[in-house]
């Protein structure tokens, strides 16, 4: 674990001065803050326009742990992202300034577009009437298949405007994927888009979206058109979106939805350890609280400011911090459809030099691969804007941190590693320039937000020792947490099971955490079969089951190694049917299968053919001895035997594997 930054150099930052506190002082006030946790929750929620207040905070739903946030409220979050502004002076400030990734020969994009908060008012509302002629209603549901376009937020405003819930898919997913999460959300409409552009290369969406949509119900597919790809349009089913726009009047104007603060607001798929992607639920009321205060303390927002978030919007970063949170707050958002290495790896300073960007929230694993290129084509770009630096999706390695710090942000900007999940809805462990500033540490998550009773803890819920390695739970309800009517959509019992089991009775993370001295918080990374792949959060049975529905495979154990620059990546072990070979052709052809059913993100570093995979007498795949072979590491202490396994037993399959696979090499 890193010292603290010596705070006396740190108090020299003259912008700072004012928001920084110790850490005692901090504490004291968190401490008011979760005791009368729903009295805080109270005082921030009346932040919000309501269009009629809650009649009791916190409820318990139908199903054990869900919990009802400002029940009786109704609201609509985009009435709170658009209209609000639209009725302000606000009306003509920017709200997103968009850049494609194309470039021209002198390096500059190819096309950019801006809209002010009146103009994406205007788009919301004509989509809006778009879906409702489409024959959408409140508490139907909707797939959003789309990648870094406008059009994405206009869509997702769109459709919580008239209460539709929706799920977004990430682009990079594969048709499977796709058909997966529209058969489970029960998706009526999908909106897609012909193609779009990724380093370089035009990727044809609606291909993919053809070869889903076979396997499900949904009845109408929109396509945007974004690069002028040929695609194939199915009469009576496909529509191109400028064509459903052309017949809306141009200042039609869809009144937004009041909905119950429990209605859902949409359902975000995620990886877990076992089975299908678990379908999280987000309330309208309690979510819309839980980024609305964290804009203000973490981000600490402001209306002169230009904020940038590199994430994609098919995660939950993009739908709190590029999307809902950023537009309630009423900022000024840079949106951009490539990647960080095109055309060349100056790409994000650029953006930030050309926009005068202010707040800067990222990834590590981005941060390390733009490291290996030196300073230079940073400090080539003026970067004096900048004065706030987050990160988020992986635990930030000091050296990363470092780097954010004396290189991006001249050692003017306080950096961050915001801690929080696609179930927690928004940031709830993180640095706070925007209400008390406490000291920095390289790598560390930092203490716990206002409101937010995050603890590490045993499996019996004791509170760890300072430096001792623990689980990461949430020991109260807080808003913007899984929401009614079942937290997860469709399976209560399983979201009972997965958060509220492991420990007892309060909400398991399913991260391994340390908690030093000063109470910061650093977690680990995942204590389940759960990998972080690029900040990408992959589930191994997940792609188990890919590898095991190839005709040549018979077995399959994924696990994940460490990579410097991914944090992790997936390698498998196979076990192949018989009259199968193994060497590198069959290595590739499972590659490229595991590209072609999962998606890209989850392209195994690996393929180890193995002739069985190293059990326990129960059946259970010993993953230690997968993990020490696949890293060419040493077992570890064997003393605490995670794979209830004897130890000669796992010494035995370790050495007959690590033999197997040299001899494969
Ligand atoms: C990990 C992303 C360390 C963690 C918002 C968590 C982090 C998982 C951090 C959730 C961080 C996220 N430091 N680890 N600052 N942020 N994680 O659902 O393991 O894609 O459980 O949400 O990412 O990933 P998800």
């Amino acid at each position: 674990m890193s010292e603290a930054l010596p705070f006396d150099e740190y108090l020299e930052l003259p912008n700072w001065r004012a928001r920084t506190v110790d850490i005692e002082a901090y504490k004291r006030f968190w401490r008011t803050t979760v005791e009368d946790f729903v009295g805080f929750w109270e005082k921030e929620a009346r932040n919000l326009e309501w269009f009629r207040p809650w009649d009791r905070v916190l409820e318990s739903g139908e199903h054990p742990f869900v919990f009802k946030w400002f029940v009786g409220g109704l609201l609509n979050i985009s009435y709170l992202c658009l209209d609000r502004h639209a009725k302000s002076w606000r009306r003509n400030k920017v709200a997103y300034i968009w850049e494609g990734e194309p470039v021209d020969g002198d390096g500059r994009p190819l096309s950019t577009r801006k809209y002010t908060y009146y103009e994406l008012y205007r788009e919301v509302n004509r989509l809006a009437h778009v879906f409702l002629s489409l024959g959408l209603r409140k508490g139907d549901r909707a797939a959003i298949y789309l990648p870094m376009i406008p059009e994405l937020p206009i869509t997702m405003l769109a459709l919580a405007r008239i209460g539709v819930i929706f799920t977004v898919v990430f682009s990079g997913f594969s048709a499977e994927n796709l058909a997966i999460r529209v058969n489970d959300l029960g998706a009526k409409v999908l909106v897609t888009a012909d193609g779009f552009y990724r380093r370089g290369r035009l990727i044809n969406l609606k291909e993919v979206v053809d070869k889903a949509v076979e396997s499900t119900d949904v009845e109408k597919v929109v396509v945007v058109k974004r690069a002028g790809n040929e695609v194939s349009m199915k009469e009576g089913r496909d529509f191109w979106l400028h064509d459903l726009l052309r017949t809306v009047p141009e200042n039609v104007s869809v009144e937004p939805e009041p909905l119950d603060s429990t209605h859902p607001l949409y359902v975000l798929y995620t990886s877990g350890t076992t089975g299908k992607p678990k379908g999280i639920i987000h309330d309208t009321g309690g979510y819309a609280v839980l980024l609305n205060s964290t804009m203000k303390w973490v981000f600490d927002i402001r209306d002169d400011d230009v904020y940038f978030c590199t994430a994609d919007i098919g995660w939950v970063t993009g739908h709190s911090y590029i999307v809902f949170g950023p537009l309630m707050a009423g900022a000024t958002i840079v949106m951009y459809e490539g990647t960080p290495d095109y055309p060349t790896v100056e790409r994000w300073w650029q953006i930030i030099e050309r926009n005068g960007v202010t707040i800067f929230y990222t990834t590590p694993t981005a941060v390390r691969m733009l490291m290996r290129f030196g300073n230079e084509p940073v400090q080539k770009h003026n970067r004096s804007t900048l004065r706030i630096i987050h990160s988020v999706g992986e635990p930030i390695n000091p050296a990363a941190w470092k780097w954010l710090f004396e290189v991006v942000g001249e050692r003017r900007c306080p950096v961050g590693s915001t801690w929080w999940m696609t179930e927690t809805g928004g940031i709830l462990i993180s640095h706070l320039p925007g209400l008390m500033l406490t000291p920095l540490k390289p790598g560390t998550n930092g203490l716990p937000l206002p409101g937010i009773d995050a603890e590490v803890v045993d499996e019996k819920g004791v509170v760890a020792a300072p430096g001792q390695r623990g689980y990461l739970v949430i020991r109260k309800p807080w808003p913007g947490m899984l929401g009614p009517p079942t937290g997860m959509w469709k399976e209560p019992e399983r979201y009972r099971q997965v958060y509220w089991e492991k420990v007892n009775g309060v909400f398991f993370t399913g991260d391994y955490a340390v908690k030093d001295v000063d109470g910061y918080i650093w977690v680990a990374g995942r204590a389940d079969e759960v990998l972080k792949v690029a900040g990408h959060r992959i589930g191994t049975y997940e792609l188990e089951s890919v590898l095991v529905s190839h005709a040549a495979v018979s077995e399959a154990a994924v696990v994940g190694v460490p990579d410097e620059i991914k944090g992790e990546t997936p390698v498998a072990f196979v076990v192949l049917k018989s009259g199968y070979q193994g060497g590198n052709e069959t290595a590739e052809q499972l590659i490229k299968y595991v590209r072609e059913t999962y998606g890209a993100i989850a392209t195994p570093s690996s393929i180890l053919f193995v002739s069985k995979l190293p059990k326990t007498r129960s059946g259970k795949i010993m993953r230690r001895v997968l993990r020490a072979v696949a890293t060419g590491g040493s077992l570890g202490d064997l003393t605490t035997l995670e794979d209830e396994a004897a130890v000669d037993e796992v010494k035995e399959s370790y050495e007959q594997l690590l033999k197997e696979v040299r001899r494969g090499r």
